[in-house]
């Protein structure tokens, strides 16, 4: 939620090493595009040079801040800021959109989060004769800043004044923010704060970076450091300083970044979400390599919790929002099964207002693709002091979430531009399994041959959603012939309640359609009311194979919506020739294990939501309203 990015180069010439230089706009600029997908209601730069602060800032996409810096070009500059904002106080406006001035114009300031304590801070500063020209919070906290930075500045050390001012503005914000200040007297600095907002640095060659994530520098360099809660950093070209919110010297962690620069571009496809679509056999593929050996032991260094400790569990619980939460409720059938352990699955929001049963015993696992989630950290936060251990299932190397818990398993989808999830909601679901029957071989609930056969059997999933893929010509056909449907309902059971509502949520997410997924178990209790002649009902019918298949269960809930004038379509398994006298249209999906199948069920409901969403020409990857990652709660 809100990307922002921070330069610093240095002005002899070497900068990068390449003799090249960078000017800080195209730092900038590079770094808000990769970011927009955080969201993208307005987007502003400000750059720092001779003497003086020059800003643009333009409501919409960041096409619209190009088109403004054509018309009104910034000079050349080696010092800059820029964000691209997901509105939360005051609307999408010019004025609203970030950098915010301050200091007579000479300090620019931008903001992610929210500052909850804005109104006292506004009141105390409007007595003190100060007007503001937008609704923002980050307004305020630009007056405060540039008053407490003038009154130093008087006092003495201008090269101090910018880091102090900082810390001391952050002692009086509350609420969650990360703020990033340039100011005109100091060219070749940018001074960063973090409360329970996301930043890291980049580090680079007589050059230094800043970013809500490392797609807002990926492009040069792959040296990242992580902050923690409530620091200060102040980079420089040369320099990269952290301090706490009081002044005492902090360290950051230093990693290594193994995103491919690449990986974050759209190679071809039309958008980000066509590629993550394509992108999915490799992120299950990448999230199973090295994980377990020959024998089909698992082997999952990253769970640094003590194997006794992981016996004792006797209730899991799996907190998550959005897509990740459909994600935990898929993974809640495997591991209740695997593992016989009682699992809940909770939406990260309403976790901990509830006052929920959580001690030593239970362990929590966390889903969010970026690690950012501010419902979900602060669910984990709060189960982390009831004395839970926690588990973050997450693909953004060094974000929030994991960081803050007892251990990670990461999911190798590589970087998810696309708002909408799909990529990482399959790896999600494999690293999930994994977890399942890691406990289950700790545990001893199941042979080491069966955890053997099903990790054999998740190996395969890989190239059956690359047939699933290679045979999408059927489902595109028809979403584009659906372009005009108003509602679209989808029914599953068992692991196909939770694709079904996964399949509803991308209809709504991307083509703006009403759709809803049930239980098709609960039709007849209700929602078959909806049906009249012509509703489109996606129904994700589970396999005939095996004992317990519910599948003349789910056949019968085909006909009494059919009875009823519903026009079906159907996913079912290759070979399953009954569905085909109740359904108007079929696709099939590859032979899988039952708990495996949300893995290949919920590829053609995704292709069917972005070719729809890009029949109506909509723009798939920036829905409107929707940001990735959500950091605020
Ligand atoms: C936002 C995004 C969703 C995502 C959810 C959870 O609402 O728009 O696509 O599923 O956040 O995000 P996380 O990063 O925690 O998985």
């Amino acid at each position: 939620m809100c990307g922002i990015v921070g330069y610093v180069g240095r002005a002899d010439g070497v900068i990068g090493g390449n003799g090249t230089g960078h000017q800080a706009l195209d730092v900038v600029l590079e770094g808000l595009r990769r970011l927009e997908y955080r969201g993208y209601d307005s987007a502003g730069v400000a750059v720092v040079t001779a003497g003086r602060i020059e800003s643009r800032k333009k409501s919409g996409k960041l096409t619209n801040l190009l088109a403004e810096l054509s018309e009104n070009p910034l000079p050349d500059a080696l010092t800059g800021i820029g964000h691209t904002r997901w509105a939360t106080h005051g609307g999408p406006t010019d004025s609203n959109a970030h950098p915010h001035l301050a200091d007579g114009g000479r300090l620019a300031l931008i903001h992610n989060g929210i500052i909850e304590n804005f109104a006292e801070l506004k009141t105390e500063l409007v007595s003190a004769g100060h007007t503001f020209i937008s609704d923002t919070d980050t307004e305020v906290a630009a007056a405060l800043l540039g008053n407490i930075y003038r009154s130093l500045s008087e006092e003495g050390d201008l090269d101090v004044a910018l880091p102090r001012a900082m810390q001391l503005a952050c002692q009086r914000l509350e609420g969650a923010f990360t703020l990033l200040a340039v100011h005109a007297d100091q060219p070749g600095v940018v001074v960063a704060a973090r409360r329970n907002s996301p930043l890291v640095v980049g580090l680079g060659d007589g050059e230094n970076f800043l970013g809500s994530d490392v797609s807002g520098f990926i492009d040069y360099t792959r040296r990242a450091v992580e902050l923690g809660q409530d620091q200060i950093v102040t980079i420089t070209p040369d320099t990269v300083d952290i301090t706490d919110f009081h002044g005492a010297p902090a360290e950051g962690k230093e990693y290594h970044v193994d995103w491919d620069a690449a990986a974050a571009k759209k190679d071809g496809y039309p958008s980000f979400m066509e590629k993550e679509i394509h992108d999915q056999p490799d992120a299950v593929a990448q999230t199973l390599l090295g994980r377990s050996d020959l024998e089909g032991r698992l082997t999952l260094d990253e769970i640094r919790i003590d194997p006794e400790e992981l016996k004792e569990v006797n209730k899991i619980i799996v907190l998550a929002c959005g897509t990740s939460a459909y994600a935990g409720q898929v993974a809640k059938y495997a591991i209740e099964h695997w593992c016989r352990i009682p699992t809940e699955v909770e939406l990260s929001h309403e976790f901990r207002y509830r006052d929920p049963i959580v001690d030593a015993n239970t362990l929590i696992v966390s889903l969010s693709q970026s690690g950012e989630t501010m419902d979900t950290l602060m669910a984990v936060r709060y189960a982390r002091e009831q004395g839970a251990k926690t588990v973050a299932i997450c693909n953004t190397n060094g974000s929030t979430i994991p960081r803050e818990s007892d251990a990670v398993l990461y999911t190798h989808a590589g970087p998810e531009i696309a708002v909408a999830s799909t990529k990482a909601f399959l790896a999600q679901i494999t690293a999930a399994y994994l977890l399942g029957l890691y406990l289950a071989q700790l545990r001893g609930n199941k042979f080491q041959g069966e955890i053997k056969d099903i990790l054999a059997d998740l190996a395969k999933t890989p190239d059956k959603i690359q047939q699933i893929l290679d045979n999408s010509g059927q489902i595109k056909d028809l979403a584009r012939s659906m372009s005009e449907s108003r509602s679209v309902l989808f029914l599953g059971r068992h692991v196909g309640f939770p694709v079904a509502m996964e399949g509803a949520l991308k209809l709504k997410e991307l083509a703006y359609i009403h759709a809803e997924g049930f239980a098709a178990g609960e039709l007849k209790h209700g929602p078959i009311a909806l049906i009249e002649e012509g509703q489109p009902v996606f129904v994700v019918v589970p396999s005939p194979r095996g004992r317990n298949s519910l599948h003349a269960k789910v056949v019968s809930n085909i006909q009494e919506v059919r009875a009823r004038g519903a026009k079906t379509i159907v996913i079912a398994e290759e070979g399953d020739e009954a569905v085909r006298a109740y359904a108007e249209h079929v696709f099939y999906i590859p032979e899988t294990p039952p708990l495996l199948a949300p893995l290949l069920a919920t590829v053609p409901l995704q292709i069917f939501a972005c070719e729809l969403a890009t029949a109506k020409g909509y723009d798939v990857d920036q829905p409107r309203n929707l940001a990735k990652s959500v950091t605020v709660e």
